[in-house]
């Protein structure tokens, strides 16, 4: 180690959160799901320019893709989904007794190849779970589209995306179900957390009244300071309801998205770019930074070389990543029984690199410096 250590992710808060938390515990005299939360749920969606109904906060992102399943697919109905996620994506369609099915993706974006979802439709897919990997949600008018054609619902796995934009348009602000996660390294954190945001009146409900066990109407009462006593329960619910502490945390990062979280991502972004550029062995995926706001950094590095690089990078105290282990190859979802060979490909070569918003210009140019000298070699070898 050289002393200097590089996260590849970070918690960004400070002396904001910390006192939006404190005024909660202080002064509100509730930490449960109540006020705080639906002011969350409100500014959301005044930042996406939705309805308030249409937005609905939960604990983590991988609760707002399980409630979205549930609220639209029978148990054993098939969702095509990229292979290559976070297992979350995965859990989320499991979890309600659906059935991931692993598609391939595009190698420019990392966003799901309609070729091959096409060829995996049968009579019992219901849905499909487009990924906006990195921030990026690919080409989604055709995702739309091809959704249309094939009378599939759509349930954006926007968990990497809050504040980005498609032709102009937020995610979020336009679709048919659209999952954020907030958690701990996300594009905005609220701790932990989530949010679904539909138009759909029938899912919507769905969602609210899952996400507090089932009880209907819970949420109207929360939000009136007040609990359910005289209630109905007609389906499964979970424990997936957001707290006023996650909210006050939330609230505080909904107000720095825009100025500061975004620009300095995007920022990031371009600047690997700029240091690495005609680097050998180095191969970066599409990207608008106009409209993406990053929220991991991936780049590719072919024949074999990723493994040494990647220990290079981490004796020198750089953190680094490979998002992800494609779900295919995972003992619960057929350990490789299925080939997908473009996504495994993709699995041998990818790294990400450190990104966050505390992340220093300086921090950067040594990161690309180390990447460029070693890559450089002769001969990469196993020497730091
Ligand atoms: C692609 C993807 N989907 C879903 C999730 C789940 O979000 P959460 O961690 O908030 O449950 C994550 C989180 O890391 C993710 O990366």
């Amino acid at each position: 180690m050289t002393g200097k250590a590089i996260r590849l992710s970070k918690s960004v808060v400070g002396r904001q959160e910390a006192e939006a938390v404190s005024r909660l515990i202080m002064e509100d005299g509730y930490l449960g799901m109540g006020n705080e939360v639906r002011l969350f749920e409100e500014e959301i969606a005044q930042f996406l320019g939705v309805p308030t109904d249409t937005v609905m906060c939960v604990n983590s992102g991988t609760a707002a893709l399980h409630l979205s399943v549930g609220a639209l697919l029978e148990p054993g109905q098939e969702v095509l989904v990229q292979s290559l996620t976070f297992v979350a994506s995965f859990e989320a369609v499991s979890a309600a007794g659906a059935v991931p099915v692993p598609c391939e993706v595009d190698p420019r974006t990392v966003t799901i190849d309609l070729e091959d979802a096409q060829s995996k439709i049968t009579s019992a897919t219901k849905a499909i779970m487009p990924v906006h990997y990195a921030g990026n949600p690919g080409d989604l008018t055709a995702i739309y589209e091809f959704a249309g054609h094939n009378n599939l619902r759509v349930i954006e796995d926007a968990a990497h995306a809050f504040g980005g934009t498609y032709r102009g348009k937020k995610i979020g602000s336009f679709g048919d179900v659209i999952c954020f996660s907030f958690d701990g390294i996300k594009n905005i954190t609220s701790g932990e957390g989530g949010c679904v945001v539909t138009r759909d009146k029938r899912v919507a409900e769905r969602v609210q009244d899952a996400r507090l066990l089932g009880v209907e109407h819970d949420t109207v009462n929360r939000y009136a300071g007040q609990r359910s006593w005289e209630f109905d329960v007609r389906s499964q619910g979970y424990r997936y309801h957001m707290s006023n502490i996650f909210a006050a945390i939330g609230r505080v990062q909904l107000r720095r998205i825009d100025n500061e979280f975004a620009p300095r991502r995007r920022m990031l972004a371009c600047a690997y770019r700029r240091l690495l550029d005609g680097c050998p062995d180095i191969a970066f995926f599409d990207a608008d930074y106009a409209e993406v706001v990053p929220h991991i950094f991936p780049v590719r590095i072919p024949d074999g070389k990723r493994d040494l690089l990647k220990k290079y990078l981490e004796d020198l105290g750089i953190g680094t990543g490979i998002h992800y282990k494609p779900n295919h190859l995972l003992t619960y979802y057929g350990a490789g029984r299925v080939s997908l060979p473009g996504t495994e490909k993709i699995f041998s070569e990818i790294m990400s690199l450190p990104l966050h918003p505390a992340l220093k210009e300086e921090d950067l140019e040594f990161i690309c410096g180390h990447i460029r000298r070693y890559l450089s070699r002769e001969e990469v070898h196993d020497v730091p």
